[in-house]
């Protein structure tokens, strides 16, 4: 059902149940994140020990608030969450983001259950138990106790990790890579990875999802929500417990049932997502898909001041089947007009160690412009003669002369400066790595997306004939 956690994402208001006057205690702090970060609906902290909370009047319960609540976040003990659930439900809260440990976690079941059942009743959905809470930065809604500080962006993030999650959060500003949306998913009780995605799917905000996944309860929606998801958007997953003693320890921390690590393998792959296997590598697709999600043909270009690097991303392209053919001949001619005699014009096209912050402009500039060239892999190794940050400023000025819109990444490596270069780069949508060869990755992920979405497809393709058949 699209767009039914429309509310979720999007609500007019929304109540912290324990909005503790104890600034150290959960309640408190996701209070303090959604005033602070800007949320622009109706905010009620609830707490009938409390007069006012955060400057704001506090309320006893739940339906003693005016004019409707929308969604509420609940931070008391999981033993008193059912008494919640009721007051809620007199309240016509329509989502409960349940923070509260205490639930299937640790063996308490039947209360993850109950929980479930009596928010059904009143028809409302549950996200958790067990989570940290989620961001929403189109709704500037951060109703975490994760970090205050977020960067908006297109990518979303699911996790059934709360710890990892937080992490990601704070991880995700160093990186520059911005987010959409965050979202803790905890014990899945009631809304759950499929629910997300297809949320997701149709959100103009997020070009991306970025999922952090222990096990799902039921595997045939997940198929089908994350099937038609990639056929539209990216989907990055970090599949936990992808070993046996991977997958028990997932069992104890969310209780999630993680299945065998090779049929995952084999779903991921069936879903047409892009499995991850650590956080490092999921940043980095995170970033190239926040900034391209296809790419026209295999010709790719490699440009670089450094033979070695050239070498060692041709191998990782190769190894995942791109293989780089001769740059086209009246390409070749130009850079020979620039290039020393010495300089080897074929793919990788070493500019040579001399090579200048106008050498780089001008074989990007020329290699954008070639219709015959689908995508560029620009890879620099810091030398005195080309200063890395003004090599950022040619690649971005090569990026806005020409017209010809196709995904360039680059690799810049060296110290201090070069890193200063890769974030520039990035600030400026430029997905840009501090080696060759994670820029060759991310490269290589784009082109194997472009081949999931168009294997997708084909099978939808195929699939529709025996539907109508079906159907008949
Ligand atoms: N309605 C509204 N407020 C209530 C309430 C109710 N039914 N019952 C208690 N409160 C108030 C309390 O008076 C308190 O406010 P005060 O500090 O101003 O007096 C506040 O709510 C919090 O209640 P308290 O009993 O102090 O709980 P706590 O803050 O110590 O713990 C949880 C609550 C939810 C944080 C805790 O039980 C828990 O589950 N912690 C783990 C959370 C977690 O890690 N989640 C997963 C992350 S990935």
């Amino acid at each position: 059902m699209p767009g039914t956690l429309e509310k979720l994402f999007r609500p007019s208001s929304i109540a912290v149940v324990g909005a503790s006057r104890n600034p150290s205690k959960i309640g408190h702090l996701v209070l303090r994140n959604i005033l602070s970060g800007g949320f622009e609906g109706r905010v009620y902290p609830v707490n009938p020990s409390a007069e006012q909370v955060l400057g704001l009047r506090s309320y006893p319960s739940l339906s003693s608030t005016p004019g409707g609540v929308d969604v509420a976040v609940v931070c008391v003990p999981a033993i008193t969450v059912l008494d919640v659930v009721e007051d809620a439900g007199e309240a016509g809260v329509e989502f409960l983001v349940v923070l509260s440990s205490g639930f299937k976690e640790v063996g308490n079941m039947d209360l993850e259950r109950e929980l479930v059942v009596r928010a059904r009743k009143h028809g409302m959905r549950v996200l958790g138990p067990n989570v940290f809470g989620y961001v929403y930065t189109p709704s500037k809604l951060n109703a975490s106790f994760g970090p205050s500080e977020v960067l908006p962006g297109k990518v979303a993030f699911i996790t059934q990790s709360g710890a990892l999650g937080i992490a990601l959060m704070g991880y995700s500003v160093v990186e520059g890579v911005g987010v959409s949306s965050v979202v803790s998913v905890g014990n899945k009780a009631d809304i759950d990875d499929a629910d997300l995605l297809e949320f997701f799917e149709e959100d103009q905000s997020t070009s991306a999802v970025l999922a952090y996944i222990e096990g799902v309860e039921n595997g045939r929606r997940f198929v089908e929500a994350a099937s038609s998801f990639s056929a539209r958007k990216p989907l990055i997953v970090l599949k936990a417990g992808r070993t046996e003693a991977g997958a028990r320890a997932a069992a104890s921390h969310t209780g999630s049932l993680s299945s065998g690590p090779a049929l995952w393998e084999g779903v991921l792959k069936q879903v047409g997502a892009l499995q991850v296997k650590d956080v490092e590598a999921a940043f980095d697709y995170a970033r190239l898909f926040s900034a391209y999600s296809s790419v026209a043909g295999l010709s790719t270009l490699v440009l670089t001041n450094g033979g070695g690097a050239g070498v060692q991303a041709a191998d990782i392209l190769a190894e995942n089947g791109i293989y780089l053919g001769e740059p086209p001949r009246d390409y070749v001619e130009k850079l020979r007009t620039f290039l020393p005699s010495f300089a080897s014009t074929r793919n990788p096209v070493d500019l040579t160690g001399g090579a200048t912050e106008e050498l780089y402009y001008l074989a990007l500039k020329h290699a954008l412009d070639h219709p015959e060239v689908d995508s560029v892999l620009v890879l620099y190794c810091e030398t005195k003669v080309a200063d890395p940050l003004q090599t950022a400023e040619a690649i971005l000025r090569a990026l806005e002369d020409s017209e010809a819109e196709k995904p360039v990444v680059a690799g810049l490596l060296g110290g201090e400066g070069s890193r200063r270069a890769v974030k520039r780069l990035a600030e400026r949508g430029v997905p840009a790595y501090p080696t060759p060869e994670r820029a060759a990755r991310a490269l290589a992920a784009l082109h194997r997306y472009a081949w999931l979405r168009s294997m997708l497809e084909k099978r939808r393709v195929q699939a529709q004939p025996q539907l109508a058949l079906l159907h008949e």
